[in-house]
């Protein structure tokens, strides 16, 4: 591995969809911002860019994304009001998210999927390696996973993608890619990728998730990329191309992740993420917990 090379301090975080999934509640909230426990999903993401070392973050919002913008802002009536009463943990608690990370947004307008999503963030990153984090995907803070991405990218170059295996009856919903053995534990080559096939055509069970670490070869491609599935720019079919290639810029690995993952653009699974988080909470877990066990025995004896 070179020294020269700049270490990725960029994310970008795609956060312009309508979570219609979500309705009503997200009628006039963004989707990002519904809370898992207390936080908004959202916080959760950023903070995991963070953890991982990159304190640029980049939204890609779109119209009615306001709320995300206040979130990581300073709100100083609050802080005020907060100050005068002396209650410093809720304090702390209002000052977490806009002392995070420096954050910086731009507008989608017309939504033509992730890919085209990601091409808005050309300007903005330039020529370096780059992560993009899903915001329906949340990562247990416990099981990090992008650290180990980032370190594949910069031993390896090209463009790293996160893999889980799936059940087959739930490819569909993902990218699914085909892969090869490197010989490192955990770390796969990709040799293609397409978005969301039916179970018989998929190349594998691997499914894509939310994690990405791109070069920036990835706009040139991009930009040649023609609608795919949905008529939409799909980000799967310009990594696809890149798979394909072993120059520079090109070539796919993947990194096998086994850790707890959320979707929590899927309402049953935003549900887990709760309670599996709020399970774990040192101020909120030991009642909960208790509470949860009697109300599953309850449920048990009907
Ligand atoms: C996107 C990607 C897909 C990936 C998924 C992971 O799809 O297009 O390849 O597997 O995220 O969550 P979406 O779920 O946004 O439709």
């Amino acid at each position: 591995m070179t020294s020269t090379r700049a270490r990725i301090s960029k994310a970008v975080i795609p956060a312009a969809g309508l979570g219609t999934r979500f309705l009503p509640a997200t009628k006039a909230t963004p989707k990002e911002m519904l809370p898992v426990v207390d936080k908004p999903a959202i916080q959760y993401v950023v903070e995991e860019a963070v953890a991982a070392g990159l304190s640029d973050v980049l939204m890609i919002t779109g119209r009615n994304k306001r709320p995300l913008e206040d979130h990581f802002d300073r709100n100083y009536e609050l802080e005020e009001t907060l100050t005068r009463k002396g209650d410093d943990s809720r304090l702390a608690r209002v000052r977490e998210s806009s002392d995070l990370a420096t954050m910086h947004y731009v507008r989608q307008g017309d939504p033509r999927g992730l890919g085209h999503a990601v091409l808005c963030a050309e300007p903005h990153v330039g020529d370096q390696p780059f992560a993009v984090l899903l915001g329906d995907d949340l990562i247990d803070p416990r099981d990090p996973l992008l650290s180990r991405m980032i370190a594949v990218q910069e031993q390896y170059g090209g463009s790293v993608v996160a893999l889980m295996e799936v059940d087959p009856a739930s490819i569909h919903l993902y990218g699914s890619a085909a892969i090869e053995a490197t010989g490192e534990e955990g770390v796969v080559r990709v040799t293609d990728l397409v978005e969301k096939p039916e179970a018989a055509q998929a190349p594998s069970c691997y499914a894509v998730i939310g994690r990405y670490v791109l070069d920036s070869v990835v706009f040139e491609t991009l930009k040649k990329t023609r609608p795919g599935r949905g008529g939409e720019i799909q980000l799967t079919d310009a990594l696809r191309e890149l798979a394909h290639r072993d120059d520079k810029g090109g070539l796919v690995h993947g990194v096998v992740f086994n850790g707890r993952r959320y979707d929590t653009g899927d309402r049953a699974d935003y549900l887990r993420a709760i309670v599996r988080l709020a399970c774990e909470r040192d101020d909120l877990g030991p009642d909960f917990r208790a509470w949860l066990r009697s109300y599953v025995n309850e449920e048990m004896q009907e």
